[in-house]
């Protein structure tokens, strides 16, 4: 019986992930570490809604549980060591340097927790892998394991280690949903036990015949191939948009006709900005990645063609924005609404909002972003730029700048283009006759997500341009 649970790294997987388990499994203690003290003292808030991380139910699991048997602490030690069960769910960032640079997953993180885990387990210790890693890795974690086993053993001690892999499905803004309703569980391993045991944890809110068990080297490369072919349908959908967009046909259109196919499918399927997020470039470069290393280039290059896509897309888009503003951003004033990589979440990471304001920025253009849940100081590192101390959009500035805005109409003023980046529902219900009384002429809406009402902007007397959208 599994009575404690000790979660390494208390980031967007490891945080919600293990207040579900302890959530659906009452009698188990999960503690959630991380060498991250302000992320911690954050996870303790006493007001739920600053927890470090916005996800919709989040704050109502973990007010029920923390205290009782959800608990966040910076103490690895004590927590690994009176662990039956350790998940890892660290950060694993494309390697910057050396062997694999930009392409490989950077395991530094991952290869720490697993010597921490050496040092502090004792009696037999299930290690999980959560985070999402390159084709066997666990090789590498069970021989980090193994080599203090060998070490400790001389001791006279009897600590023993089994390795799972058990990567995570959950989209952010539906994790929670995702946890409590996963379409499927994916258990990778050898030892049988070991695999039943999380598979009861599971099984407590999961039907067992969702519940998968395959090989660990099957189960970590599902994983990284589940976000290569989403990201695939993505860059499908958004390389058809410009076509469309050069022909007369609607991105909209297509995809209803293509996704009633049923061995299509509906999903997946909107045209945007492109794809963001912390999971899907790096998953796939570190598929390019082993691809190359196995000696597979064609491979490597079908699979990097869907991360070229991407990047062509997003800067496509501000050289649309500076065309249609007749070729020059200098001094103009552009109100960017959303700067999260998809709504219901306040994570910014690799944003299409981040390519496509650079490149406003490199034209000069001055910048107002407004996002419900993003702070901005996280879009002064993304942009690498500090905001403009003034809310003057008169300043003449030589360079870009931005400013953070709350209120949406009053960024609107003497503004000369609105171009929608998150799909944020607050978003879609604007007062366009309102903003367009204020806008300077001739005034310009950009819609990335397809969310506004086209009909309503025209007649509001903006001009308007949509992703994917022939007849504008
Ligand atoms: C993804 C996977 O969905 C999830 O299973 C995995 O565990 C982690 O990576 P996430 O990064 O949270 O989840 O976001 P997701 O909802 O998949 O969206 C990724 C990006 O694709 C976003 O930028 C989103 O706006 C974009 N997207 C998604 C589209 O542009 N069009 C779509 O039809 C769907
Ligand atoms: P993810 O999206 O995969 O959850 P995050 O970056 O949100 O990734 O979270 C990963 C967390 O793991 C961070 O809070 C980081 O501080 C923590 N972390 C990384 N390495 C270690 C380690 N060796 N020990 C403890 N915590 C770690």
């Amino acid at each position: 019986m599994i009575k404690n649970i000790c979660c390494i790294g208390a980031g967007y997987v490891g945080g919600p992930t293990m207040a579900v388990i302890a959530y659906k499994c009452p009698e188990i203690q999960v503690t959630v570490v991380d060498k991250n003290i302000s992320r911690i003292n954050a996870w303790n808030t006493k007001n739920f809604s600053n927890l470090p991380i916005y996800e919709p139910g989040l704050d109502e699991i973990v007010k029920r549980c923390r205290g009782k048997n959800l608990h966040f602490s910076e103490d690895l030690e004590e927590n690994i060591k009176k662990a039956d069960m350790i998940f890892i769910s660290v950060n694993t960032p494309t390697k910057k340097y050396g062997i694999g640079a930009g392409k490989a997953s950077d395991l530094k993180y991952v290869e720490s927790c697993a010597r921490q885990v050496a040092n502090y387990a004792t009696g037999h210790t299930i290690v999980i892998e959560k985070s999402t890693l390159p084709v066997r890795t666990a090789e590498a974690i069970k021989a980090i394991l193994e080599s203090s086993r060998n070490h400790i053993r001389q001791k006279g001690d009897s600590i023993t280690f089994d390795v799972l892999s058990n990567p995570e499905f959950l989209a952010e803004g539906s994790a929670i949903n995702d946890l409590i309703n996963p379409e499927r569980v994916l258990i990778g391993g050898e030892d049988e036990e070991s695999i039943n045991k999380l598979c009861n944890i599971y099984s407590r809110w999961v039907s067992k015949d969702k519940i998968l068990k395959t090989n660990i080297w099957s189960s970590e490369l599902a994983k990284l191939t589940a976000n290569a072919f989403l990201a695939q349908r993505i860059s499908s959908i958004n390389s058809i948009g410009a076509i469309c967009e050069a022909t007369g046909a609607d991105i909209r259109e297509v995809a209803k006709a293509i996704g009633s196919d049923s061995r299509i499918g509906s999903k997946f399927l909107d045209a945007g900005p492109g794809f963001g997020g912390s999971c899907f470039k790096k998953d796939i470069l570190n598929l390019v990645y082993l691809a190359e290393y196995f000696g597979l280039p064609e491979v490597a290059a079908f699979w990097n063609s869907v991360v070229s896509v991407n990047n062509w897309h997003q800067h496509r888009i501000s050289r649309i924005i500076t065309r249609k503003l007749f070729g020059s951003l200098s001094n103009k004033k552009i109100v960017i609404l959303g700067f999260a990589f998809k709504a219901n979440t306040n994570d910014t990471r690799e944003s299409a909002a981040i390519n496509i304001s650079k490149d406003l920025l490199n034209e000069r253009a001055f910048l107002h972003i407004h996002d419900p849940k993003v702070d901005p100081n996280q879009i002064a590192i993304e942009l690498d730029m500090p905001q403009n101390d003034k809310d003057d959009s008169k300043v003449l500035s030589e360079e870009g700048c931005w400013y953070f805005v709350n209120d949406i109409y009053e960024a609107a003023k003497e503004a000369d283009a609105i171009l929608v980046t998150t799909e944020w529902e607050l978003y879609s219900s604007l007062d366009w006759r309102k903003i367009s009384k204020v806008m300077r002429k001739p005034s310009w809406v950009f819609d990335s997500r397809s969310i506004l009402n086209s009909k309503e902007v025209k007649a509001s007397g903006l001009n308007f341009w949509r992703i994917g959208d022939g007849y504008e």
